[in-house]
C-alpha cells in the first residue's frame, strides 16, 4: 500500500512542531514546505536526524519547491503570520488572506485530491478562504481550532479536579475567538458530566480561561502558542488517514446544520479518509444557541471582510 503523504506548508514553529510530531507518530512521507530558503530544509533534516534516537520516522523532506508536495493527501496550512502580544487573531486578516490565497492555489494545483487542514488566523475566515480558492468539496477543507480549543478546556478541567487529561471530553462550538462556545452540558469525565463535579462559577472561570487560552500563551511568550495547536492538527490528520471516524470538533461547513447557512464554523465532527464525514448536530439550549449565534456572526463578519480580498 502507497505511503500517506503530508504536505505541511509553512516551517514556523507551528509548521515545524507539526512535522515533529507527525514523524514521531511515522503518519507517513511528510513535505515540510516554506518560501524562506533554508528553513523547512534545516528543520526537516534536524527532524529527521532525530529519528534514530526517538524511533520515529526519517520520512521528511524540507523544501521550497511545491513539486515536492504533488499528490499529497493531506495538506496542513500553517503559513501565515503568528499574533505578538497586543494583538487579536482578527488583526492578521489582510495579510494572512494574500499568503493563505497563495498557498491553496498551490496546493490545489499540486494536490488535487488532498484533504485540506488550515491552522492560520483568523481560523474560520482562513479556513474559507482556502476553500474558495481550491475549490475542493466543502468536506475536503476544514480548520484546526476545536481541538486546540477543547485540549486547553480539557486541561483546565484535569487540573481543577486533579483527574486525568485522558478521561475529559469536550465540545465546543462557534469561531475560534474569545466568543467560541465550550458547552459543559457535553462536557464528561469518563462519563460523568463536569456540571456535577464543579460549580457553575468555576466552570464559568474555566471557560472563560479557555475563550482567553491563546492570548494567555501569547503574553507569556511574547509570541503563538504552538505546541498544542500542532498536536490538533496531527490528531485530525490521524483520523483522516486512518480513516478512524473520530469524533472532534472542527472548522466544519455547516449549511442546514445548526441554521448555519453556508458558513465554516467550529462544531462535533466526524473524520474519515474523505474529509468531514458527519456534522453532528446537538440539541441546544437558548442560552447555548444565543452564544453559538454571537460567535457565528463574528465568523460571518470577518468572511464578508475576507471576500473584498478574494
Ligand atoms: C491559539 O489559540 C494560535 O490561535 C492559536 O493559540
Amino acid at each position: 500500500m502507497a505511503r500517506n503523504k503530508i504536505t505541511i506548508a509553512g516551517s514556523g514553529n507551528v509548521g515545524a512542531e507539526t512535522a515533529h510530531i507527525a514523524a514521531g507518530k511515522k503518519l507517513g512521507d511528510i513535505v515540510l514546505l516554506d518560501i524562506v530558503e533554508g528553513l523547512a530544509q534545516g528543520k526537516a533534516l534536524d527532524i529527521a536526524e532525530a529519528s534514530p534516537i526517538k524511533l520515529s520516522s526519517p520520512g521528511i523532506v524540507g523544501t521550497c519547491d511545491w513539486e515536492q508536495t504533488a499528490d499529497s493527501d493531506i495538506v496542513i496550512i500553517t503559513s501565515g503570520l503568528p499574533r505578538k502580544p497586543g494583538m487579536s487573531r482578527d488583526d492578521l486578516l489582510a495579510k494572512n488572506t494574500q499568503i493563505v490565497k497563495d498557498v491553496s492555489a498551490k496546493a490545489a494545483k499540486h494536490s488535487p485530491e488532498a484533504i485540506i487542514i488550515v491552522v492560520c488566523n483568523p481560523l474560520d475566515a482562513m479556513v474559507y478562504v482556502a476553500a474558495s480558492i481550491t475549490g475542493f468539496d466543502s468536506d475536503k477543507v476544514m480548520g484546526m481550532a476545536g481541538v486546540l480549543d477543547s485540549g486547553r478546556f480539557s486541561y483546565f478541567i484535569a487540573s481543577e479536579l486533579g483527574v486525568s487529561v485522558d478521561d475529559v471530553k469536550c465540545v465546543l462550538l462557534g469561531g475560534h475567538g474569545d466568543d467560541m462556545v465550550p458547552l459543559p452540558r457535553y462536557t464528561s469525565i469518563s462519563g460523568i458530566p463536569v456540571t456535577e463535579l464543579l460549580t457553575e462559577e468555576k466552570i464559568a472561570r474555566l471557560i472563560e480561561r479557555t475563550r482567553k487560552g491563546g492570548i494567555e500563551v501569547v503574553n507569556l511568550l511574547g509570541c503563538s502558542a504552538y505546541y498544542a495547536p500542532a498536536a490538533g492538527a496531527v490528531k485530525m490528520a490521524e483520523a483522516i488517514l486512518g480513516d478512524t471516524k473520530a469524533v472532534m470538533s472542527c472548522c466544519a461547513y455547516c449549511d442546514s446544520e445548526y441554521g448555519v447557512g453556508g458558513h465554516f464554523v467550529g462544531v462535533p465532527v466526524v473524520l474519515g479518509r474523505n474529509g468531514v464525514k458527519k456534522v453532528i448536530e446537538l440539541e441546544l439550549k437558548e442560552s447555548e444557541r444565543k452564544q453559538f449565534e454571537k460567535s457565528l456572526a463574528h465568523v460571518k463578519q470577518l468572511t464578508a471582510k475576507v471576500d473584498k480580498f478574494l
